[in-house]
């Protein structure tokens, strides 16, 4: 029988009524059996410093924490000024570092995004996924979910209406499933 995969969802949005975080929360309706969604809130984050990078903010040390038990990342990005959030970008520095001890090397990765515009965050997440080359992740490359139109995509309430946006997170939920246990697969025979 196969293990429970546990995922570590995080919005790179502090928004209240954020699309980003909604598509997190309809993803945790959306998993597979035997799979779990946890989120985690990046409100505590402080800005990275690296004068205190070899003593962490206690929230970034917890951060760092819940990043290794989760067997996969989930990133759900808003894109900003054609990127990715500055809270996202500061919450992959703080668990990059200090140099040797980061948390995200070799964790396997599936992002997703939503904007109010046509593009659905399209260009940042195309700068999401040059990070995490720099970051040793490794990103699911397809199914890619670029919830455009957001404020028709979920209702008043923030619950992602939009059967096309449901179906796919759904299907990339399947695929972050089977590559994260591909890449255990390949691990435990290479040890
Ligand atoms: C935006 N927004 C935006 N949208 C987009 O599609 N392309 C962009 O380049 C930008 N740029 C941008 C910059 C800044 C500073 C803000 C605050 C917003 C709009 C953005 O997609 C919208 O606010 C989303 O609702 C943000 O995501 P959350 O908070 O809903 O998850």
């Amino acid at each position: 029988m196969n293990e429970t995969i546990n995922i570590l969802g995080i919005a790179g949005s502090l928004r209240q009524a954020s699309f980003n975080r909604a598509a997190l929360r309809a993803a945790q309706g959306l998993v597979p059996a035997g799979v779990t969604l946890e989120l985690f809130d990046l409100a505590a984050i402080p800005m990275f410093n690296q004068d205190t990078e070899a003593k962490p903010p206690a929230e970034v040390v917890r951060f760092k924490q819940c990043i290794r038990a989760a067997d996969a990342i989930l990133i759900s990005t808003p894109e900003y000024n054609y990127s990715i959030s500055g809270v996202l970008k500061n919450a992959i520095d703080c668990a990059s570092r200090p140099f040797g001890d980061s948390a995200w090397a070799g964790k396997p990765v599936a992002l997703m995004g939503a904007s109010p515009s046509l593009f659905g965050s399209a260009r940042a997440q195309y700068h999401l996924r040059q990070v995490f080359v720099a970051v040793d992740m490794l990103p699911l490359n397809r199914p890619e979910v670029m919830i455009g139109n957001a404020a028709k995509a979920f209702d008043a309430q923030g619950t992602l209406v939009d059967a096309t946006s449901r179906d796919l997170i759904r299907k990339l939920l399947v695929e972050l499933v089977a590559w994260t246990r591909h890449l255990k697969r390949n691990h435990a025979a290479a040890a």
